[in-house]
C-alpha cells in the first residue's frame, strides 16, 4: 500500500510572530450559497482557499451558476430563487459536511432530482438531521440508512417551525435556504445557540431574514442582492496559534484580520482559565462580521475542564484545546459525543494519536482528558485523513523530547494549505 504524505514536526521551544490566517471557511461556503440565488453578480474576498470550499464552488458550477476562483477573491453570478440547471452528473461534496448539508437544503426546492455524493469520510457521517425537516417541508429524499450518497427529488416547499433535537449550525443552515424558496415564512428555534453566520450572510444580501432570541425566521420567494464581502480569517485556524502560544512558555503570536463573531470565539475564554494571556482587538464589522487582532502569550501551565454546555461553541476547537496540555497541565473535555461524526472519530482518532506521541489521554463516550507531564516522547501520529486532528498532531509534537511524523498530514488542504509553511515561520 502506498504510504500516506506525512509531515515531520522538529521539536520547538517557543511560537513567535505575526501572522493572517485563510478566510474563514463557516462564511465562505455561506456567502458562495447566499450570493448564487442572490440576483446579479458577487465578490467575495479572501474566499476560503481549502478544499471544502471549492467543493462548494464546483457543485455550484455544476448547478449552472457562473463562478470564478482567484487567488484572492471568489466571483459569483447569483440566479435569483429561479430553478437552477439540473446537474448531469452526481454532486461531489467531497469531504465537506457543510456543503453537502446546506445544499440538500437548496436542492430539496428544486424542480429536478440530484444526487449528493462524497468521500468515504462524509458518506459515513449521519444526514438524517438534515433529511428530516427537509421532508418536513415538501422534498423526498432517498439515503443509505441515513447516509450519503442522498438522491434529493425536490418539490415545491411549505414553511416549517423547526426545532432541531441536536445543536446544529449546519442543519438550521440548511433549513433557513430550504426556506428561502418557501411559500410562507420558515423559522428555526435552536435550544442552544449555534454560530450564526447565515443569519449574519442573509442580512449582508439583503434576504430577508429576522431574529429573535433564539428563533430565526425567514420569507420565502425573496431573493437577495450581489455583495461585495470581505471574509475575515478563520478564528477556528488562528485556534492552533493560539493554543500554541498558550502552550508554549515565552511564545507570542500576533493573528491580525480574524474573525471575532462571538458564536465561535470561546476558547478565548478557556484559554485565559487554563492561564494564557490573550488580547482582542477588534477592528470594527465587515457586512456584520467582526474582526481585528488576537495577540496570545503564555504564562503557565494550567489546567482547564470544558464542560458539556461550552461545546457546540468550541465543537471545531476541541482538537487544538486538547494540545494545550501536551507537556503539562490537565484537559478534560465531557459532553462532546457529537466529537464521534465529524471528518473522523475525534475522541478515539484524537486519544490514539496523543498516547502515540507519549502524551497520556484517557477516552470516554463523550470526550477526553489529557493529561501532559514533561516532554512527550514524539512518536508516529496518524490523523486518519481528518485535517484539525493533523493540525492538533503538529502542536501537541512541538513540546516533543524527538522530532515526530504525523501521517495523513496533507488533510490540511481541507482548510489551512499553508498551515506547514506558516508553522515553519512561527517556530523558534
Ligand atoms: C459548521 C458547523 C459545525 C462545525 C463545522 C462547520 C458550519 O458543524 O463543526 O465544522 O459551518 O455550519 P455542525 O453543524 O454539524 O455542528
Amino acid at each position: 500500500m502506498a504510504s500516506l504524505p506525512a509531515a515531520t514536526i522538529i521539536p520547538a521551544r517557543r511560537v513567535r510572530g505575526r501572522l493572517r490566517v485563510p478566510g474563514d471557511k463557516s462564511i465562505s461556503h455561506r456567502y458562495a450559497f447566499l450570493a448564487a440565488l442572490a440576483a446579479g453578480r458577487s465578490e467575495l474576498r479572501n474566499y476560503a482557499p481549502g478544499a471544502d470550499c471549492r467543493s462548494t464552488l464546483t457543485c455550484l458550477g455544476a448547478l449552472g451558476v457562473t463562478v470564478a476562483l482567484s487567488s484572492s477573491a471568489a466571483s459569483v453570478d447569483g440566479r435569483g430563487l429561479g430553478p437552477l440547471r439540473a446537474p448531469s452528473a452526481p454532486l461531489d461534496a467531497g469531504n465537506s459536511g457543510t456543503t453537502m448539508r446546506m445544499l440538500a437544503g437548496i436542492l430539496a426546492a428544486q424542480p429536478f432530482d440530484s444526487t449528493l455524493v462524497g468521500d468515504a469520510s462524509l458518506s459515513r457521517r449521519p444526514m438524517r438531521r438534515v433529511i428530516d425537516p427537509l421532508l418536513e417541508m415538501g422534498a423526498r429524499i432517498d439515503a443509505v440508512d441515513g447516509h450519503a450518497p442522498l438522491t434529493i427529488h425536490g418539490a415545491p416547499l411549505r414553511s416549517i417551525d423547526f426545532r432541531p433535537a441536536i445543536p446544529s449550525a449546519q442543519v438550521k443552515s440548511a433549513v433557513l435556504l430550504a426556506g428561502l424558496h418557501a411559500s410562507g415564512a420558515t423559522s428555526v428555534t435552536e435550544r442552544v445557540r449555534t454560530r450564526d453566520h447565515t443569519e449574519r450572510a442573509l442580512q449582508a444580501f439583503g434576504y430577508p431574514v429576522q431574529v429573535n432570541g433564539l428563533t430565526v425566521s425567514i420569507e420565502g420567494g425573496r431573493p437577495g442582492i450581489g455583495r461585495e464581502l470581505d471574509i475575515p480569517g478563520d478564528f477556528s485556524s488562528a485556534a492552533f496559534w493560539m493554543v500554541a502560544a498558550a502552550a508554549l512558555p515565552d511564545s507570542e503570536v500576533v493573528i491580525e484580520g480574524v474573525g471575532l463573531n462571538p458564536t465561535r470565539t470561546a476558547l478565548v475564554d478557556v484559554l485565559r482559565r487554563f492561564g494564557a494571556r490573550v488580547q482582542v482587538e477588534e477592528s470594527g464589522p465587515s457586512a456584520g462580521e467582526p474582526s481585528g487582532t488576537i495577540i496570545v502569550s503564555g504564562v503557565a501551565v494550567g489546567s482547564v475542564d470544558v464542560a458539556p454546555d461550552e461545546v457546540p461553541a468550541l465543537i471545531d476547537e476541541l482538537p487544538a484545546i486538547a494540545a494545550l496540555a501536551s507537556h503539562g497541565g490537565r484537559v478534560s473535555v465531557r459532553g462532546a459525543t457529537e466529537l464521534r461524526v465529524k471528518e473522523s472519530d475525534r475522541i478515539g482518532s484524537l486519544v490514539a494519536g496523543f498516547r502515540a506521541l507519549g502524551i497520556a489521554a484517557d477516552e470516554h463516550p463523550d470526550g477526553f482528558v489529557i493529561h501532559g507531564s514533561g516532554q512527550p516522547s514524539g512518536g508516529v501520529a496518524d490523523a486518519r485523513g481528518d485535517h484539525r486532528l493533523a493540525m492538533a498532531f503538529a502542536i501537541a509534537a512541538l513540546s516533543a523530547r524527538s522530532p515526530s511524523r504525523i501521517e495523513g498530514s496533507d488533510a490540511v488542504a481541507i482548510s489551512y494549505p499553508t498551515f506547514f509553511e506558516t508553522l515553519d515561520r512561527l517556530v523558534l
